[in-house]
């Protein structure tokens, strides 16, 4: 499965659809990267976007939930509770690792993916309708 962005994403709130796309922005990058074998300074400067990202992003979308009463906010936000929880034991893991090897990255593609695939377009294109049809903006 590919990462892109597709329209069933858009939940016509431009700050969450920006967010998003930001998002896979950053994991095509990350493919780039370990397509070309140039890894680099890649996965923690990623750990540190995904830090501030999830922060906000997931404080965006929590507003828009409950400002518009989505029924299903409670296995919502346990999910992002879930992704915060995954991405601290990637920065114990890689934090203070000078070896960011090929290996450290495809493992945080991996996660990334699966979050995407998971998160990304199924539960927040479920909200995403919902947004929509609730006319939210
Ligand atoms: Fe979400």
């Amino acid at each position: 499965m590919e990462v892109k962005w597709e329209d069933e994403l858009s939940t016509g709130v431009g700050m969450i659809d920006n967010q998003h796309k930001n998002l896979i922005t950053r994991i095509q990058k990350l493919s780039r990267a370990i397509q070309h074998n140039k890894v680099g300074m890649e996965v923690l400067n990623l750990i540190k976007f995904l830090e501030d990202y999830s922060r906000s992003h997931f404080t965006t979308e929590e507003k828009y939930m409950k400002k518009y009463n989505y029924p299903e906010i409670v296995f919502h936000v346990k999910q992002h509770r879930q992704f915060m929880k995954t991405l601290n034991e990637l920065k114990k893991l890689y934090t203070g690792n000078a070896r960011v090897d090929l290996e450290t990255a495809k493992h945080m593609q991996y996660e990334l993916w699966k979050y995407f695939k998971e998160h990304v377009s199924v539960v927040d294109a479920v909200l995403a309708n919902f947004l929509k049809n609730a006319g939210a903006r």
